[in-house]
């Protein structure tokens, strides 16, 4: 099965215990780590890129009372984001399915655009951020926040028999999917360092770019302009 594929449909069949999973998992920081990357976003039109049950697109409706689109290529995902922003009666959030790696969108749409744990799932990591830097305007930002490798080793060792030994079969059990919640180390082992993907956001055209690392830096919230 072709990588895209396979990560739409494993998002799709985790995704009624997504969320739930997303807070137990991070014991609750996964909250913070969005409210902070939103923080570096410009006020205006925002657009969410892999939103999955949009919370980042939500925290983003709560800062700034300009229109929103969330944006996915898992239905299932994209349902429950609507199902979700109904109930907080939330509106100013579009959501609309899109492929990272294809946005619909014309250049130089919005103020800004975030993704926030998704960019490591893309086939063409590059391609999605050139998407991104495309759809904003100049001077508009993108903001990436994706987990990391934490760089003291003492931390390191004692976070990865977390990371690779209970979070895998915790979610494994929750979820009752085997494969996605050891698909979320690994993939998190397989993804560029902050070096490599700082080049990766420079060859895509961004420019002025930062990094901020969360939480011992399991997290690492990047950001960049479009000249
Ligand atoms: C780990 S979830 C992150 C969801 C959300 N941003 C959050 O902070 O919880 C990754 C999301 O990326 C989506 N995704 C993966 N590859 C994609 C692609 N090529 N185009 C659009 N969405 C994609 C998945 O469907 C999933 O909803």
């Amino acid at each position: 099965m072709h990588k895209k594929e396979y990560i739409r449909k494993m998002f799709a069949g985790i995704s009624p215990r997504y969320d739930l999973l997303n807070h137990l998992l991070s014991m609750g920081r996964d909250r913070y780590w969005r409210r902070f990357a939103v923080s570096k976003l410009p006020s205006g039109y925002i657009l969410d890129v892999c939103s999955g049950t949009g919370d980042v697109a939500i925290e983003v409706s709560n800062k700034n009372k300009n229109q929103v689109v969330a944006s996915d290529f898992c239905n299932e995902m994209l349902q429950l984001c609507e199902k979700k922003i109904k109930k907080q009666n939330i509106g100013n959030i579009q959501c609309i399915r899109n492929d990272a790696e294809n946005l619909s969108f014309k250049d130089g749409t919005f103020d800004g655009a975030i993704v926030a744990f998704g960019i490591r799932n893309v086939a063409d990591i590059k391609k999605s951020l050139s998407e991104m830097n495309r759809v904003v305007k100049k001077g508009g930002k993108v903001i990436i926040i994706e987990f990391s490798q934490p760089e003291n080793k003492v931390f390191r060792s004692i976070y990865y028999l977390y990371f690779q030994g209970i979070l895998p079969l915790a979610g494994a059990i929750i979820s009752k999917k085997e494969g996605a919640y050891s698909y979320l180390p690994s993939s998190v082992m397989a993804f560029p360092k902050r070096d490599e993907f700082i080049k990766l956001m420079k060859g895509s055209g961004l420019s002025e770019i930062g990094f901020y690392d969360l939480t011992f830096g399991i997290v690492t919230v990047y950001a960049g302009t479009r000249l």
